[in-house]
């Protein structure tokens, strides 16, 4: 099978396709024939090893975790003994989970993984790149901001992926969102329902004063000092990306007065969690209540390209990467055939 691997860490183009063996599920785990996945800003960090903290995770001299992509969206190939949650022929969707794995044509996951069904009439491939930015957004928005109806939410970073689903949730539990990105990006980020559009290139949000219950910088771009000032009292400001400033502010006691501020690592939230929360998120595609935003799709051997895509910090919710199978039918065990998702 085809594979997507690094050697070394550095730029895009230390990611090369190479040829791997096709692994075996074992017990409690399931191969899926991954049809599609995708490259965030978190996989450029885990290629390049910056910040050097990675190398705590990814391996210290060399990248342990030479396949990259945690978000998958593929049809179940085989199953290993004592599986019952999933069947071969099941279209799945989520993250593999820490060993990564999923810029490949195939990978094994545990049954117990944050992977749930897709539902009846949804498409395969824009999930690819789904589960990164609700499983970031969710948290933020329900549990650490615990957005209510009539809350003003401000979202800074609004087209990314964390911020084009975060713009989405916060709508979905009844907030009145103000969307901050460039011009460019606002018919996207009202169609997503934005009730309110700040051009970014023409207008600071932190000059702003006192008019949000809740400040989401998604794409962690401003500080605490700067958006406190746009908060009502009692608000919060959350950021995706840590700093000194939050961390100081963390351990200091996390306000300024009546104001909050906090940095959440959603990443790092148990497997159970994230599964619970996937569970929602087909709820919330089947009802119409969401849906994944794509900005572009790249075939796996254009991996380098969808890499030095992502570093430029331009695009408008996800980037998925397409493996070859997406294109071709899948020979289903009993030689039946699924057409691509
Ligand atoms: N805390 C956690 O556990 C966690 C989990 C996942 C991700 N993250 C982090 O979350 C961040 C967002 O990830 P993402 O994948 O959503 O990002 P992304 O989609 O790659 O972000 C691209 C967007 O960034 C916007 N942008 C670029 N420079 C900006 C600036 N100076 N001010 C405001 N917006 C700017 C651009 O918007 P415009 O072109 O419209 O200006 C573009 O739409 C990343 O840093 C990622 O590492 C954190």
């Amino acid at each position: 099978m085809k594979v997507a691997a690094q050697d070394r860490y550095g730029g895009p183009e230390v990611i090369s396709i190479v040829e791997r063996a096709k692994p075996v599920p074992g017990a409690g785990e399931v191969l899926v024939a991954v049809h599609a996945s995708t490259v965030t800003l978190a996989d450029c960090a885990f290629r390049k090893a910056d910040p050097f903290i990675v190398r705590f995770f990814g391996g210290l001299f060399r990248p342990k975790l030479d396949v990259l992509g945690d978000d998958i969206a593929g049809v179940v190939a085989e199953v290993g003994p004592g599986v019952t949650r999933f069947a071969a022929g099941d279209r799945v969707h989520g993250c593999t989970g820490a060993s990564l794995g999923g810029m490949a044509e195939y990978v094994c996951v545990k049954e117990s993984a944050a992977l749930v069904k897709v539902p009846e009439g949804v498409d395969l491939i824009p999930l690819g790149g789904m589960s990164y930015a609700y499983l970031t957004a969710m948290p933020f928005i329900r549990d650490e901001a615990k957005v209510k109806p009539g809350d003003h939410v401000l979202i800074n970073g609004a087209a990314s992926s964390v911020g084009a689903m975060a713009v989405q949730l916060a709508r979905h539990f009844g907030a009145e969102v103000t969307a901050v990105a460039s011009a460019r990006h606002r018919a996207l980020v009202e169609r997503l329902g934005a009730n309110h559009f700040i051009d970014r290139q023409s207008a600071d949000f932190t000059h702003i004063s006192g008019a949000y219950d809740v400040v989401f910088d998604a794409v962690g771009k401003s500080g605490f000092k700067d958006s406190a000032a746009c908060l009502k009292p009692g608000g919060i400001y959350l950021t995706t990306v840590p700093s000194w400033g939050i961390f100081w502010l963390m351990l200091t006691g996390g306000r300024r007065g009546s104001k909050r501020g906090r940095l959440a690592t959603t990443g790092l939230r148990a497997e159970t969690d994230k599964l619970k929360d996937l569970h929602i998120l087909n709820r919330l595609l089947e009802q119409g209540a969401i849906r994944p935003v794509t900005d572009r799709t790249f075939p796996l051997d254009q991996i380098v390209e969808a890499h030095r895509y992502v570093e430029r910090e331009v695009k408008a919710g996800d980037v998925v990467v397409t493996m070859p199978v997406a294109e071709a039918p899948l020979l289903l065990p009993g030689g039946g055939q699924q057409a691509p998702a």
